[in-house]
């Protein structure tokens, strides 16, 4: 954004600004594991979580607390560590003098056909943060059974643990391997074809204008788009925050039981006040905004390679993970296609040669 300033290391920003109101922050998660090993405020070097509690600590020992905190993270946060990473966190806040409330939230509620699930955890000092993240529920619709006329999303780089498979929509789009090469999901379509998205379906899927990651090709490398839209928060859940922020709604807590917490894992969705901490049932789907099928939604879809989708069946076709049987069908079929495209490319490219 034009006249920011952009600081761009956490970990040597001393102070915030001193009109700060709000600080948001999405943090790796593997920072989280690492936060996770050391108790309380004592354990904020481990992490950039860290360096948040630091900031927020600073601050309150100025008698000028920041009002607002907003967290991000993946839902294995509420795992991580039998839930002694968020532990460490909300312990913390609590004892900056917070009142917190978190949720998962799903993409697809969203009018977008990703599923791509995120916890976003409001923290305030003067305000009921409940009000701001557990206010709108809308209930997620009834689970829509995979059929050949439906698109199927799933991950063709996975294939013997997992699939993440997805009905009518995408699994979530990730910022890409370690070694930063794009992997988007594959979808079959309704036509038996399979694709994977484009970048400019990827920026769409997740709520930003085609091209909006352009730019950073002139810095870097193209691949690098894929981590910049892998990394985002889905643009419509980030506006319905705000929303949120600027119009908090009611929120009922009488009927919340206090939180169990058996196997260590926190809930999907619980808030904590003077000192006590409840479960609360909201749902993964705040609001339920229609959507369009993925094979409509798409513009921009490329087959996927050949060499992906024999890699990919020869772990899949191995593996006892269940699929629909018209899924092992659509993939051999798509091998055979892809093969023939290549021996008529092949013949082309030899004919253009012979010239
Ligand atoms: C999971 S991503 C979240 C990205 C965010 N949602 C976005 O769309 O920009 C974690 C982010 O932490 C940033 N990060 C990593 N180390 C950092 C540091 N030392 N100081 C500030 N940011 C850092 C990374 O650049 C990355 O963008």
């Amino acid at each position: 954004m034009p006249g920011v300033r952009v600081h761009e290391d956490v970990r040597t920003l001393r102070a915030l600004p001193r009109e700060t109101d709000l600080i948001t922050a999405g943090f790796p998660c593997q920072d989280l594991s690492q936060a996770g090993m050391t108790a309380g405020l004592a354990g904020r070097s481990s992490g950039l979580i860290g360096e948040v509690l630091r900031l927020l600590e600073r601050r309150r020992r100025a008698r000028r607390g920041i009002p607002l905190v907003l967290i991000e993270n993946v839902p294995f946060m509420l795992q991580l560590g039998r839930g002694r990473a968020l532990e460490v966190i909300i312990d913390a806040l609590e004892e900056l003098g917070y009142r917190w409330a978190y949720r998962v939230v799903d993409t697809l509620a969203f009018g977008l056909p990703q599923r791509r699930e995120r916890v976003f955890l409001a923290a305030a000092l003067d305000e009921d943060p409940r009000k701001i993240v557990l206010s709108d529920d809308a209930g997620p619709p009834d689970p829509v059974a995979p059929t050949p006329d439906l698109s199927f999303g799933f991950y063709w780089t996975e294939g013997v643990r997992g699939l993440g498979a997805a009905v009518d929509s995408i699994p979530t789009l990730k910022g890409g391997s370690t070694i930063g090469i794009p992997s988007p999901p594959a979808i079959i379509l309704p036509t038996g074809r399979i694709v994977t998205p484009g970048i400019t379906d990827a920026e769409r899927l997740q709520g930003f204008d085609e091209g909006w990651t352009e730019p950073a090709e002139a810095v870097a490398r193209r691949s690098h788009r894929w981590k910049l839209v892998g990394n985002a928060v889905t643009v419509n859940v980030a506006e319905w925050l705000g929303r949120c922020l600027a119009a908090p709604g009611p929120y009922d807590g009488a009927w919340d039981a206090p939180m169990s917490r058996k196997s260590g894992a926190w809930p999907r969705a619980a808030w904590g006040a003077d000192g006590k901490r409840f479960e609360s049932t909201v749902s993964s789907w705040p609001v339920a905004v229609p959507r369009s099928r993925l094979d409509v939604f798409l513009r921009d879809p490329c087959p996927l390679s050949l060499k992906a989708t024999a890699g990919f069946w020869s772990r899949f076709s191995k593996s006892s993970l269940r699929r629909p049987p018209w899924v092992d069908d659509a993939i051999v079929r798509h091998i055979e296609w892809m093969a023939t495209r290549k021996t008529s490319d092949d013949r082309a490219r030899a004919a253009t040669a012979a010239r």
